[in-house]
Parts: structure tokens; sequence; C-alpha cells
């Protein structure tokens, strides 16, 4: 279960306290307003329950669940979408929860998609931003934890193939 580690990178401690800091910071922000989080499966399941435990808002959830890899013959990444059940959003507010921004595929797509149900607000909270991958032309960042460099980590939701998503603290594994 606990997998081979070269460094622990953000301890369980201190993702707590982001935690609770990311989520006064939000619910100052949306004071008195109700929020949809939508949260983008598998990876930011654990931010997400983490996070809106300690809103103090009234909050409604929903997900998608998408899922990124690299096109066989481009560089670019692409994003598969599979369908669950989705909150209705127009006009309403909405912040999109992630754990990861790499390439931000991901986060782009998810933004397009809710883009096109015209919510009355689109906001973004990321939990890990590997900051060096920031770019024009991608969602900006409104509620952001931790900007690390451009490593492949595991833990608090985030997996190598499939494996270490429920560690409560954010390493690099080392790799076979
Ligand atoms: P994107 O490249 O920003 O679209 O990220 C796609 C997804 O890849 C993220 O939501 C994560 O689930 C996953 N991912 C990106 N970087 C890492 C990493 O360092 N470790 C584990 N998963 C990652
Ligand atoms: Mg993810």
């Amino acid at each position: 279960m606990i997998p081979p580690i070269q460094q622990i990178l953000i301890p369980r401690e201190a993702i707590e306290a982001k935690v609770r800091d990311l989520a006064h910071a939000i619910s100052a922000a949306y004071q008195g307003r109700d929020l949809v989080l939508i949260a983008i499966l598998k990876g930011s399941i654990v931010f997400l329950v983490d996070l809106m435990k300690e809103l103090d808002l009234d909050v409604e959830i929903g997900f998608f669940y998408l899922s990124s890899y690299q096109g066989q013959t481009s560089p670019q990444t692409q994003v598969r979408h599979f369908d669950i059940p989705f909150p209705v959003i127009t006009g309403r507010d909405v912040l999109l929860v992630e754990d990861i921004f790499d390439t931000g595929a991901s986060l782009a797509y998810a933004f397009g998609e809710c883009q096109k149900h015209r919510p009355r607000s689109l906001k973004t909270c990321v939990f890990v931003v590997k900051q060096s991958k920031e770019r024009a032309g991608l969602p900006a960042i409104d509620f952001r934890g931790f900007d690390i460099p451009d490593v492949f980590i595991v833990g608090y939701g985030m997996d190598y193939q499939e494996k270490y998503r429920q560690l409560p603290y954010i390493a690099i594994p080392r790799l076979p």
C-alpha cells in the first residue's frame, strides 16, 4: 500500500491548513449565496470532500468524469468525457474543483462545458498547480492551494496507475 517514496512534498498538516484557508476564502467570496461545486473525478474527490466540510455556505455538488491521455500521434492532451448525472447550473454560481493542474486540458474542458449552460458565475479552485504549465488561453485559477514544480506526485486523490489515491499526504513516488 505505501508506495516507494522519494520525498513527501506536502505533509498532512499542511494540506489540512491549506484546505481550511481555501474554504475561508471561498466562504467569504460567496457569502449569502448558494454554490454549486463541480468536481472532476476521480482525482478531486478527496479534496472536494475535505473542502465542502469546511465551507460556511449552502452547497450542491456535481461531477464530471474525465479521463485525459496523450494522443498517439499528437502531443496534445485529449479529454474523454463519461456521462454522469449533472446538476442544473444555469443562472447559478459554480466553482470547479480540481486536484491538480498539469496541462490544464481537463480544467479547460470542464470550464467550456459549464459555460455552455450559462451559469451566473464560473470560477475555479485547484489544489495543486504545476506553475510552469499555466498558459494564456487556459482558465484562470481563482482559488489555488499549492504551487509546485513540474514533478509527478501521488496521494490526496492523485494516483499512479490507480493506486495511492488514499494517502493523506502528497509525495513524489520512486517510480520503476
Ligand atoms: P491536466 O493535464 O491538467 O488535464 O491533468 C489531467 C489529470 O491528470 C489531473 O486532473 C490529474 O488527475 C492527473 N494528473 C496530472 N498530473 C498528475 C500528477 O503529477 N500525479 C497524478 N495525477 C496527475
Ligand atoms: Mg483530476
